[in-house]
């Protein structure tokens, strides 16, 4: 039995991990977040808890009293919100992640996975196949928390020998729950206006082009990398995943063979800023290379899919 806790679990990405962790795992899923008194569907292995990551004593508590064997710590403060609000994005991406870090270290954590993004990189990206070792600067403060989380990751590896595990997320693409306030939420935006056959105001250029992966693709290489031998995993910084790279024209287009009458309306904000220092794709070869990394949906498959579900969900 292994028992797992899940910080910042009620977002994007832990809504959609705890199904795969149930169906990989056989203990309780310790599921933990900011919020008072969620709505978690009746599920014996799942037990639900604040857990404000920011509180040390509170995160080596849960791990101590609940026996934890493996932490996915999720708990972080995206691209958008984090310009809005550096100080608090500084203290839950970095303080809440050597607080996690160091309580897995004194309680025997056998595993931590703590995803990281393509914010990591800064302006001047090497722009197509960004490679996993870089010397852009990140420019944001989500980008700086996070390219000094896979730096933290890699220490407490080194020196604590704790086995924490990294994907690089490029922007992630799902129908289930909304993405929060990232950079690359236009594109869930864009297919779920245009299954509702509504106009779309894009907060990008027309022509940015970011790297991108279906939320299915992601679950699964996180669980495949996640249940990898450890001598397998030869990067402890991250690893880059993506499926593909579009524009917002791009998928558009794309989505407009389902819906022709759809329409976008293009007028970037302050996020233009955040996405021009990513680069448009990463390369992912050593992901392939150690744990098999496959992603199954292309970009027509991946739009045809979340169109279907965006469109059930409005009837
Ligand atoms: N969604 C993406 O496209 C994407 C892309 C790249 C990387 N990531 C990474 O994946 C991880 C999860 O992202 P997500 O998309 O689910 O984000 P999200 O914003 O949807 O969810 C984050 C969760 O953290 C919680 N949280 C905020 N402050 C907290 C605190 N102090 N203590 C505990 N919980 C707190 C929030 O309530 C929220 O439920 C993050 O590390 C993020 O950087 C996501």
């Amino acid at each position: 039995m292994t028992n797992i806790l899940i910080t910042g679990s009620l977002g994007q990405v832990g809504s959609e991990l705890i199904d795969y962790l149930l169906a990989s795992y056989g203990g309780t899923i310790y599921v933990t977040d900011v919020q008072k008194e969620p709505k978690i569907r009746e599920n014996s292995r799942i037990n639900y808890e604040f857990l404000d990551v920011r509180d040390r004593e509170a995160v080596d508590n849960i791990i101590r009293n609940r026996n934890i064997d493996e932490v996915y710590h999720l708990a972080s403060i995206l691209s958008a919100t984090g310009e809005k609000d550096p100080y608090l994005a500084y203290n839950v991406n970095l303080t809440g992640t050597v607080n996690v870090l160091n309580a897995c270290v004194t309680r025997d954590v056998k595993k931590v996975f703590i995803p990281s993004t393509i914010g990591v990189y800064g302006p001047e990206v090497q722009k197509e196949n960004a490679p996993i070792r870089h010397n852009s600067i990140p420019t944001t403060m989500y980008g700086i928390t996070k390219f000094t989380t896979e730096m933290l990751s890699q220490y407490y590896f080194n020196k604590y020998n704790l086995d924490v595990r990294s994907l690089r997320y490029p922007g992630l693409l799902s129908y289930k729950v909304a993405p929060t306030a990232g950079t690359t939420d236009y594109a869930v935006d864009m297919i779920k206006h245009a299954a509702q056959g509504n106009l779309y105001e894009c907060y990008l250029k027309e022509e940015t082009k970011l790297p991108m992966l279906y939320m299915p693709d992601a679950m699964k290489a996180t669980l495949r990398m996640m249940t990898s031998p450890q001598e397998s995993i030869r990067i402890r910084t991250s690893y880059n995943v993506m499926a593909y790279s579009f524009s917002p024209k791009e998928l558009e287009e794309e989505v407009r063979k389902l819906n022709p009458d759809f329409n976008v309306k293009y007028n970037p904000d302050f996020r233009q800023k955040i996405a021009d220092t990513w680069p448009y794709s990463i390369n992912t070869e050593d992901a392939v290379k150690d744990w098999n990394f496959k992603p199954e949906y292309d970009l027509k498959a991946t739009v045809a899919d979340m169109f279907k579900n965006f469109k059930n969900q409005s009837i």
